[in-house]
């Protein structure tokens, strides 16, 4: 999906001061954030939102950045990158940008589901397997822990807002508030409210197929926290407790993450 020639073309990639980021680890909850920002494009605009082209900035072919030109603003930019991995436009035109973090227990249970359940990519013979590449990073996209220690340097920088999935779900309203706020979309509390009532794990999974094709429903699996405890074992729970403590321990992010 990302190939070294996409990579090299990144670098040319244009930004516009009004286009949003949207940066997360796999699995924290990106397509629910598309949604809500989608949604809050639509009802700013009052036409129906639609994205262009795959969103992941990072995938696709070398072409795709001079084709995104021709896109009408304002576009969403969905990444898995390190913060110093985005392209230099970003920070030239002070593009804004939303992080989403997830705890790593949750993540982790998500990623291994979405291989072992997705036809087209690789899939992992057990959980434990699984467990052991995630804790060396040797899965798509690298390590969680060197992500959210990358990320974690930057949350307060001026154009840099951080929510939580689990926030999310405890104030779904609350949460579409915030990102509102931060995108600067001036919405009524009953457009909030509209947004929110079709932004629910629920509303969302049942229209996954519609909205996402025949991967809609491995996509919006099971939306819960806490689901970690299904699978981790006593060792591997202590042993990512530690590795957690070790690499955020300090943190802002640290200390706001929870499981
Ligand atoms: P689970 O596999 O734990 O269910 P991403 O979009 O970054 O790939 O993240 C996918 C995860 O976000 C999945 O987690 C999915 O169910 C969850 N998710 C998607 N939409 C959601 C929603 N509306 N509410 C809660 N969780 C949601």
């Amino acid at each position: 999906m990302c190939t070294s020639e996409t990579f090299q073309a990144l670098d040319t990639f244009e930004a516009r001061s009004d286009d949003m980021v949207l940066a997360s680890y796999p699995k924290c909850g990106s397509n629910w954030i598309l949604h809500i920002i989608s949604e809050l494009i639509s009802a700013d605009s009052k036409k129906k939102y639609k994205y262009s082209e795959f969103p992941v900035l990072e995938c696709g072919d070398p072409e795709k950045y001079q084709r995104m030109k021709e896109f009408p603003s304002p576009r969403i930019l969905a990444t898995h990158l390190h913060y110093d991995k985005l392209p230099e436009s970003i920070f030239k035109n002070k593009v804004k940008i939303l992080v989403i973090f997830r705890n790593p227990k949750d993540t982790a249970v998500s990623f291994f589901h979405f291989h072992n359940d997705v036809p087209d990519i690789p899939s992992y013979g057990s959980w434990d397997d699984f467990f052991s590449q995630f804790m060396k990073g040797q899965v798509s996209w690298g390590s969680y822990f060197d992500f959210a220690v990358n990320w974690s340097k930057h949350l307060d920088h001026e154009n840099v807002k951080f929510i939580l999935y689990e926030d999310l779900k405890e104030n779904l309203t609350a949460g579409i508030k915030q990102i509102a706020e931060f995108f600067g979309f001036s919405l009524t509390g009953e457009q909030i409210q509209t947004i929110s009532a079709q932004s629910t794990f629920q509303a969302m999974r049942a229209k996954s197929q519609e909205t996402h094709g025949a991967i809609g429903p491995f996509l919006f699996r099971k939306g819960e926290v806490g689901d970690w405890k299904n699978l981790f074992s006593e060792t591997q729970n202590q042993e990512m407790d530690e590795k957690f403590k070790e690499c955020l321990a300090g943190t802002s992010l640290g200390a706001k993450l929870k499981y």
